[in-house]
């Protein structure tokens, strides 16, 4: 399982890299994500040295606790969230210099082949429009193509689409 996770990890930072080079001298970075048990975190701190980003840990106010992870039970927390598409646990507000970013990678756990519906929260509450945009995900074994046609990542396509007049979302896969 861990080396599954690695090696995504690994893959994700070949893209991840790729697009870094791309990106226009001069602007600036945040590394946004959410993690639960930590893999994301580790990922989230090796793309925010490799594209030079200030780091930004999306907290949901009540943690998440080992039986709130148990995808075996499905009255635990995160199976009750991902069951519901309209869920939005609340996240901690503290993410107040957005504005400054033109770049934002997204990082998160893929759950039930989705983005955690905390990631739709993010998404709801801060306004990424023209923003250029890339999720990256850690999980054991799932892609994130499935995250971004079902949960946040689709979300956050739609909402830059519909909110600037230049298509700045970019695809990583
Ligand atoms: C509730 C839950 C659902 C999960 N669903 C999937 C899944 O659908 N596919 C998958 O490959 N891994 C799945 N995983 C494994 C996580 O994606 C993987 O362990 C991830 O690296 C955890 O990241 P984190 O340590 O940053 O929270 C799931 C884990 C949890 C807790």
């Amino acid at each position: 399982m861990k080396r599954i996770v690695l090696f995504m990890v690994m893959v994700s930072m070949v893209c991840i890299a790729s697009y870094a080079q791309k990106a226009a001298e001069g602007t600036k970075v945040l590394v946004a994500y959410f993690s639960a048990t930590g893999n994301t975190e580790k990922a989230a701190q090796q793309v925010a040295s490799i594209v030079s980003g200030d780091l930004h840990k999306i907290q949901p106010e009540k943690s998440y606790t080992s039986a709130d992870l148990n995808w075996r039970d499905k009255s635990s927390r995160s199976s009750v969230e991902m069951d519901d598409p309209t869920s939005r646990p609340a996240i901690i507000d503290d993410l107040k210099n957005l504005a400054e970013y033109d770049t934002v990678y997204l990082g998160f756990p893929i759950w039930w082949n989705q983005a955690p519906r905390l990631i739709n929260t993010f998404l709801e509450k801060y306004d990424l429009s023209g923003k250029t945009v890339i999720p990256f995900a850690t999980s054991g074994s799932s892609s994130i193509s499935n995250a971004e046609s079902l949960s946040g990542c689709e979300l956050a396509k739609r909402k830059v689409d519909e909110r600037s007049d230049r298509r700045r979302y970019q695809e990583l896969d």
